[in-house]
């Protein structure tokens, strides 16, 4: 059997990981400025999370969610603990994709109706529902368009408002800073609108923290720069560091009702090990804090970059802006200089999506290695 073809591949091999460096079957090393799509937080093989997940292979596996399951009820607990959410409800799943397909169907159930409000450039996961609400048609079938989704633009108030006048939006969904687009930000303002007018409208806010979440900018999620409190909020990547999991808090005035959402695999007890080791290391590394001083720290390191280059986002969850489409530059850093960077759909954007604990070395190996390409004559034509 063949491996269905529908990603394009790079030309390495890697077989270990430690921290944020990849070794290849060749035995070559890379730096790993992207964690894989923002999923490595605490980096690759934390001896602590390799520990707590090899100790629970030797217990128990997995149980359906039939039976008591008292790692759960302690990861929700330190979840709550660590984010300030303590009085959030934890529903777990498998994916970024599940997470939001849960929130946008309990959103759903919970208000009894069905349109959606989404923004351009927005990227929510690849099933039904999480399609419907991103924006990018190559990647709805006939099968997603169904669902009624309005997108608008970000930060557009008067589109916002529009949307919402008609009273038959169930949800607003949102990301904190958009990622795949390509690191564009709604304001605190735009923030409280939504807010607002969710409440004004009876729809439900779901912050979409798969991406954002678990320290990635510089507070437990992205969402708490803005100090605002949203119904439902989606987390998956960085919460299993690379185990698969994910998940929807769900503000303490919805209750649960039996049957109305549920998964076979979601929540297992490997797969909670995994995430408590997570939470163990981002509090006892201070990941959060740690991620600010990275995050000062690259804007110090920009200053060394022609002035046409800019830097989006927040924390870890950066993007830097050329006045040139980038894949040349990514293959160069990539082949070359050995070391990973993302793409964004915005051609222009790099991403940097480190593990948190990243050291300043790696930061300063980075900005070194760009430096050395920009100073090649196929990328200094693209500055004055
Ligand atoms: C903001 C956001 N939401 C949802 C998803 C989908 O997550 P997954 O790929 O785990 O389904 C992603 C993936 O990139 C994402 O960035």
């Amino acid at each position: 059997m063949k491996l269905f073809d529908v990603y394009p591949l790079y030309d390495v091999t890697p077989v270990s990981a430690k921290g944020s460096v990849l070794t290849d079957k060749n035995g070559t090393t890379y730096l790993d400025l992207y964690g894989g799509h923002a999923v490595i937080s605490i980096g690759h093989s934390h001896p602590h999370y390799t520990q707590a997940i090899k100790a629970q292979l030797d217990k128990i596996a997995f149980y359906s969610n039939a039976v008591q399951n008292p790692i759960q009820e302690a990861y929700a607990q330190k979840l709550g603990a660590l984010s300030g959410l303590e009085d959030y409800q934890l529903f777990l799943c498998n994916s970024g994709a599940e997470a939001n397909e849960n929130a946008l169907k309990m959103a759903s159930f919970i208000s009894g109706k069905s349109k959606v409000v989404a923004f351009k450039n927005s990227f929510h996961g690849r099933t039904s529902a999480a399609v419907a609400v991103t924006d990018n048609p190559a990647i709805q079938a006939p099968i997603n368009q169904g669902h009624e989704v309005i997108f608008v633009a970000l930060n557009d108030e008067d589109a916002l408002k529009e949307a919402l006048s008609s009273g038959d939006v169930c949800a607003v969904i949102i990301e904190s800073i958009q990622g795949v687009g390509g690191l564009d930000q709604p304001t605190t303002r735009f923030f409280k609108t939504i807010e607002t007018l969710c409440q004004a409208h009876g729809a439900l806010l779901i912050a979409d923290e798969v991406q954002s979440g678990f320290g990635r900018t510089g507070a437990f999620f992205g969402f708490q720069h803005h100090k605002i409190i949203p119904d439902l909020v989606p987390i998956a990547k960085g919460m299993g560091n690379g185990f698969p999991i994910g998940g929807v808090l769900i503000h303490p005035k919805y209750k649960g009702i039996h049957g109305q959402l549920g998964t076979t695999f979601g929540g297992n007890h490997l797969a909670c090990s995994a995430a408590m080791a997570v939470l163990e290391v981002i509090e006892e590394e201070g990941l959060v804090k740690k991620t600010q001083e990275m995050e000062a720290y690259v804007k110090t390191q920009m200053a060394y970059l022609p002035a046409e280059i800019s830097l989006k986002g927040r924390g870890l969850m950066l993007g830097l802006a050329f006045p040139f489409e980038i894949g040349a530059l990514r293959k160069e850093l990539l082949y070359t200089h050995q070391i990973f960077t993302g793409a964004a759909k915005d051609k222009k954007v790099l991403r940097i999506l480190p593990a948190l604990n990243i050291t300043k070395a790696q930061i300063a190996q980075f900005f070194s290695a760009l430096k050395e390409v920009l100073n090649t004559p196929e990328f200094q034509s693209h500055f004055k």
